[in-house]
This record gives structure tokens, sequence and C-alpha cells, in this order.
């Protein structure tokens, strides 16, 4: 219809064909309706107006919101990273404290070990020396230097010139052959008497089969030798007693018959020829008499009769007996040092050093010296024992005759019977001591004794 309307069927078919009178209208009716709405009131900008800034509001409020979340996000990572490093340090933290712990435990064990090992080295009765391939002594315990005699002192960078030969002769012998040598008896001389030594050296390898020195490890046999030496004495002087006692007895009786009856032959009665021959009798009878008297003495069964004696005035009576001869030949007789108290019998005792300081007289009379005679005496409270030295200043005791000078009937004398030391030694011997020969400092003979001390003496 021409009605001016516009249907949506008119439409339809305007837009088949006929489009013109309701497009026409429409596009007539529109600048009108255009014209109404633009006219722009000022709550329409208004609106706008808060329309726009709403929409910047809320973009900025979106930018904001997002800006935090990421932002959010973020630090929600970092405290995560945070938390991992914490973690990580902490556990890095306790690895650290774990391994320095574990290295003092270790310190510690290696501190206690090695504390250990010095305790056993010094405390070893037997002597331990340990030398390296330069010829240094790395170790040598307190007992090694007592029984080496090495001072304190001493450097060790030597073995060679430190120890007695013997032993520096074992250690070459080990290190050249790259073998041990087992319990070797070694003689060393020592400053008061000559010891003897048990001695084992064993090469020393490391892991990787190397030489590196040698370990030498030593004991002091010198008081089971003297035992040994002792018991073969006893009973050799008592094998010595039983056969001979006899018969020494019977040739007392002899000479004393003997020489009394020359006693009763008058001299003057005598033609004069004959007179030296008798008071030759006479005088051989005596000093025969006196030889028997002497062995007797010495072969005779020592029976010791024990009580407490004080070394010192043992000494001191025999040096009041002998001091006159000492005297009068321009000398004197001087005790020294410490004397100990042991159990013995005093009269024998004082018989030893009786025979000592008149053979030191007698030595140095010899040798027209005037005889200085010291009594030197020292107290070892660890081996428990009294050293004593009888030292002159006469012409000392060749080393060759050193061995002999003990045995019966050896003398250089014209008129000496050769046993007063060999009844020094049985004396010694029978108080368990030790005698033996060396060089005195006065350039004369030193005749070194040991003897045991009472028990409650030597702690
Ligand atoms: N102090 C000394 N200095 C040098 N030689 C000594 C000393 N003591 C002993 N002798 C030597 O030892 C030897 C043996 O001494 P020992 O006392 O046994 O016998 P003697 O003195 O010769 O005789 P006797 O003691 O019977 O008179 C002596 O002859 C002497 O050669
Ligand atoms: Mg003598």
């Amino acid at each position: 219809m021409a009605s001016g309307r516009c249907d949506r069927g008119d439409e339809g078919r305007r837009s088949a064909g006929d489009s013109s009178a309701c497009g026409r209208n429409r596009a007539r009716v529109r600048p009108e309706e255009a014209g109404e709405s633009m006219t722009w009131n000022p709550q329409a900008y208004g609106l706008v107006l808060l329309t726009l800034v709403v929409s910047v509001l809320v973009s900025i409020l979106v930018f904001a919101v997002l800006r935090f979340m990421a932002a959010a996000r973020n630090s929600r990572r970092r405290a995560k990273e945070g938390g991992e490093m914490a973690l990580l340090s902490e556990a890095l933290h306790d690895a650290v404290a774990k391994l320095r712990e574990q290295e003092r435990a270790m310190a510690a064990r290696a501190e206690a070990s090695e504390r250990l090992s010095g305790e056993i080295i010094s405390s070893l009765t037997a002597g331990l020396l340990v030398v390296d391939l330069n010829a240094q002594i790395r170790i040598l315990n307190p007992a090694g230097r007592r029984m080496l005699e090495v001072p304190d002192s001493a450097p060790l960078d030597n073995y060679r010139t430190l120890l007695a030969e013997p032993l520096t002769k074992m250690i070459d012998e080990c290190l050249a052959s790259r073998r041990p040598i087992r319990r070797r008896t070694v003689n060393v001389e020592g400053s008061h008497s000559a010891n003897h030594f048990g001695v084992t050296v064993s090469p020393l390898f490391d892991q990787t089969g190397t030489l590196h020195g040698a370990i030498c490890l030593f004991s002091d046999l010198t008081a089971v030798k003297d035992l040994e030496q002792q018991l073969r004495l006893k009973e050799s002087l008592a094998a010595v007693g039983e056969l001979t006692a006899g018969i020494a007895h019977e040739f007392r009786n002899g000479l004393a018959t003997i020489h009394g009856y020359s006693q009763l032959i008058d001299l003057q009665e005598l033609p004069p020829r004959y007179q030296p021959y008798v008071e030759g009798i006479r005088a051989e009878t005596v000093f025969l008499t006196q030889v028997v008297t002497n062995f007797l003495n010495f072969a005779r069964p020592a029976q010791l009769s024990l009580s407490p004696v004080d070394l010192r005035s043992v000494c001191e009576r025999a040096a009041d007996e002998i001091r006159p001869d000492a005297r009068a030949l321009g000398g004197d007789i001087e005790l020294r040092g410490q004397f100990g108290t042991l159990e013995g019998d005093e009269v024998l005792l004082r018989q030893a050093f009786s025979n000592l300081l008149r053979n030191a007289v007698e030595a140095c009379a010899g040798h027209s010296v005037p005889p200085l005679v010291v009594i030197e005496s020292e107290v070892d409270r660890n081996q428990s024992v009294s050293k004593i030295s009888v030292n002159d200043s006469g012409p000392g005791i060749e080393p060759a005759s050193r061995e002999r000078i003990f045995r019966p009937f050896f003398t250089s004398k014209r008129n000496g019977t050769g046993l007063g030391l060999a009844v020094v030694q049985k004396i010694i011997v029978f108080h368990n001591g030790r005698i033996a020969v060396g060089g005195a400092p006065q350039g004369g003979a030193s005749l070194q004794i040991m003897l045991p001390m009472m028990q409650d003496e030597s702690v």
C-alpha cells in the first residue's frame, strides 16, 4: 500500500524491486531524526564524559589489577625460589658442619693415637731406635737413651757417630741386606762397664716396598749374663773350694811345722855359710803360709753373715786401714759421692775394699807416683744399685790384662799371691754384684763395682 508506511514485508519486496519509495522515505526521515539526535544537550555530554572517565578508570583499574597480579605472581615465585635457596644453603651449611665435625673427630683420633704410640714408646723397657737412610736417628726412646748412655742434649743427626760400633755394624748390615737380623748378642762398652745387649734389627719398608731405614729393638742382657757368670763362678768356686781346701789345709799344717822347726834352729850356732839358707826357709814358709791362708780364704765356701751394711762406713774403715801407707808415699785416699745401704757381710765387704785400696797404693808405689786414690760412689735408684769405683793415679791396667787380673794366682808382683782380686770378685759375686776394670780419670786403674741395694732404699 502506498500509505507511506513500510512494514517488513514491504521492505522485503522493496529490496527485491521497488525499493525506491520506502527507501527514499527512510532516507528522508533519517536526517530529521538525525537532526533531532544531533542536538547534544549537556546531559548527553556529561554522560559521554562520565562514560569516558569510567572507561578510563576501569582501564586503569584493570591495568592496576593485572600489574598487581603479575607482581604477586613474581613475588610468589621469588619467595618460592628464595625458600629453595635457603633450603639449599641450610643443607650446605649442615654438610659443612658435619664435615668439620668429622675432621675434628679425625684430628682428635689421630692425636689420641699419636699420644698412645708416644706413651708406648716412652714406656717400653726395651730400647727402641729408628734410623733413616741418611743415618739420622728418628726415634730413640728413653730406655734406649739410658741403656746407650746417650744424653738428652746429644744431636741425633748421625747414628754412626753416636752409637757403639757393634750396634752400627748391625744396622748397616741390615740396611745392606734388607733383611732382619734377629736376637744377636753384642757387647757395648759403657762408661762404667761393658754391657751385653740382645739386639734385633729389621728393615723399615713403606707400603710400596721402598726401604726407608731400620728399626732396632734392644734389651739389656747384662743382668742375665751377670747372673750366668755369677752362677758359673759360684759353681767353680765351690768345686775348687771342695777339692783344694782340704789339701791347702794340710799344706798349711805342714808349713807351720817347717816354720816352727826353722825357728828352733839357733842361727848363732850355725856356721855362717848356712845361716842364709835357714833365713830363706823361714821367709819362704812365711810367704807360703800367707799364700795358703789367702787361698783358703778364697776357696772356703762363702758363708755370708748378712745385716744392713752402710757402704760409706765400710769404705771409710777400709780407707782408714790403708791411708797411712798412702800418706807415707805422699798420697791420700778420699771418699766422694753418695753411698747406699745393702744387705751384706760387713767383714767381707771391708776385706774386698781393703784389697782394692792396697792394690791401688802398691801400683802407685811400684811406679813411684804418690798414690791419689778416690773411692767414688753413686746410687742408681732406677736400677736399684750402688756403683762404686776405686780410682787411682797409678800406671793403670793394660786392656789385654783386664780379663786375667781376677784369675787366682795372676800377679805381676814379686811377692804377690795373685789372690787379692780373686777374693774381691768372689765377695762381690756372693753379694750378687759385679766387678769390672777400666781407666780412672786420674790416669790410673778404675775398679768398678755394682752392688744391689736394699729393697726399701731403691724406691
Ligand atoms: N790398681 C791397680 N793398678 C794396676 N794394676 C793392678 C791394680 N790392681 C791390680 N792390679 C794388677 O792385678 C794383679 C792381681 O792383683 P791381685 O790383688 O789379685 O794380686 P796381687 O796384688 O798381685 O797379690 P796379692 O793381692 O795377693 O798381694 C796385680 O799383680 C797387678 O798386676
Ligand atoms: Mg793384691
